[in-house]
């Protein structure tokens, strides 16, 4: 197939090893903090912050707390995608403040959407919120790794990390987050045999059920 995005995804892989040398350019790394405000989430309640690693002593240390991948070091940044550690009537409150100053939306229209939503989360359990709140630092790493094949950034999605662990080194919890998801972000080595394999996909005509 001849198209120029489909080719940018093949040109993309899961990097295992990054060349330590390159750094991504401040451009880049905007286009990268745009990228994840810009995702779309559930209710636009943005439940979500991304940590962005360039300090070199902390990457190292994440190294035995990511079952020794050696990806969040040599990356040029590692990105840490967390979830707010829980959605309250306060942050949903401020979420119908900003699109009423944003929007110039009348609060006669909010107001019975707020409602809902006020109503809706005080009757989640608390589990059901994190899960929910998870589900939406997936799609934002998936938005990621898509504008960072079109911008030819090369990443590396990582579930094999000790999110405790993370929470710990770089104080988390204290600033109310929870880390779910690693994309150490640069440029690949010219070394890394990964680079060369042939994707292993099932096939569309296997994945994609027309009716
Ligand atoms: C949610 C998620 C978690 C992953 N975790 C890791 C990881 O911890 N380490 C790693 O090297 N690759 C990880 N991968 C990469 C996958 O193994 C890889 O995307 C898959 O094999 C397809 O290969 P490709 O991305 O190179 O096309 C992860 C991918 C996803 C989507």
């Amino acid at each position: 197939m001849n198209s120029g995005i489909i080719n940018k995804l093949q040109w993309r892989y899961a990097t295992k090893k990054f060349d330590p040398n390159k750094t991504l350019s401040e451009e880049k790394l905007e286009i990268l903090k745009e990228a994840f405000n810009l995702t779309a989430t559930s209710y636009g309640l943005q439940p979500l912050r991304l940590i962005v690693v360039s300090d070199p002593e902390i990457k190292e240390q994440l190294v035995p707390i990511s079952m020794d991948q050696q990806q969040v070091k040599d990356a040029s940044h590692v990105l840490i995608f967390c979830t707010e550690s829980t959605v309250n009537s306060k942050y949903i409150k401020e979420h119908f403040n900003r699109v009423e100053d944003i929007r110039d939306t009348p609060r006669e229209i909010l107001d019975p959407f707020e409602l809902y939503l006020l109503q809706s989360f005080s009757e989640k359990k608390p589990e059901d919120i994190e899960q929910w709140m998870t589900k939406q630092a997936y799609l934002a790493m998936g938005n990621l790794l898509t504008v960072c094949a079109l911008e030819d950034i090369d990443a590396c999605p990582m579930e094999g990390f000790d999110p405790e662990k993370y929470d710990e080194l770089l104080q988390l919890t204290q600033k109310g987050l929870r880390s779910v998801l690693v994309m150490p972000v640069g440029h690949r080595a010219d070394d890394d045999m990964f680079a060369d394999l042939k994707k292993v996909r099932r096939g569309v005509e296997k994945v994609v059920i027309s009716i």
